[in-house]
């Protein structure tokens, strides 16, 4: 979590970076519906290797590549994966922004150091996830492993 944290501080740092640096704040991606449309390549970068990471895949797992030139296409939408993952970034912004609101206030309130930045990128790679519930597979178990399953972590002494 700490390290997200770093992560968003990172992005916001290397965007303002970016927009220092370069004259012309035209948007270099053409098909981005939920990110920030004007996001910097880094920031783009990050969140796509959040993606590959968290759900042990690579770029082709959602995006395509032209058959003849054997480009990759990113702006297309034509794998599914690519529509779920729209899907799933909406629903992890969502579970942030409105279920997480009490440790937000929490934060506000100066308990807690927070981000003051709302936007999606920032909301996205906050308390839940992709990784929360992937853990690096893009088919999370739903179900805890059975009692003689050899990969069912031990239970504490404690807890027994
Ligand atoms: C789990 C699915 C997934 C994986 C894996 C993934 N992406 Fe993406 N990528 C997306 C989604 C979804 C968008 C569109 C986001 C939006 O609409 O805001 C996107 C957008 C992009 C774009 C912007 C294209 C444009 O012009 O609109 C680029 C570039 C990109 N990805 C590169 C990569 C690279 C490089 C990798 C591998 C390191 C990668 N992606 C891995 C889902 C994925
Ligand atoms: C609250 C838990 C949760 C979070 C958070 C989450 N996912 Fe998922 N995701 C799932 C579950 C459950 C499935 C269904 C897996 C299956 O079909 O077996 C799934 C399926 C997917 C699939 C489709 C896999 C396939 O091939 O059918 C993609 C792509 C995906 N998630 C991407 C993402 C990305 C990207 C993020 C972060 C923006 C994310 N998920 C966050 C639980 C989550």
């Amino acid at each position: 979590m700490k390290k997200s944290i770093l992560v968003i501080a990172a992005c916001l740092f290397s965007v303002i970076v970016f927009q220092a640096f370069t004259k012309s704040n035209k948007p270099q991606y053409n098909n981005l519906q939920i990110l920030p449309k004007d996001i910097s390549h880094d920031d783009l970068d990050s969140v796509m290797h959040h993606f590959t990471a968290s759900l042990g895949v690579k770029c082709n797992y959602c995006h395509v590549g032209d058959p003849v030139t054997r480009k990759m296409e990113f702006a297309k939408d034509d794998k599914p994966e690519k529509l779920i993952a729209r899907k799933m970034m909406l629903m992890t912004i969502d579970i942030n922004k409105n279920h997480f609101q009490q440790i937000a206030e929490q934060m506000d309130s100066g308990k807690m150091a927070m981000p003051t930045d709302t936007s999606s990128v920032s909301y996205m790679l906050k308390y839940v996830t992709c990784y929360t519930c992937h853990h690096g597979d893009a088919h999370p178990e739903n179900h805890p492993p059975k009692k003689n399953d050899e990969n069912r972590p031990p239970i504490p002494p404690s807890a027994k």
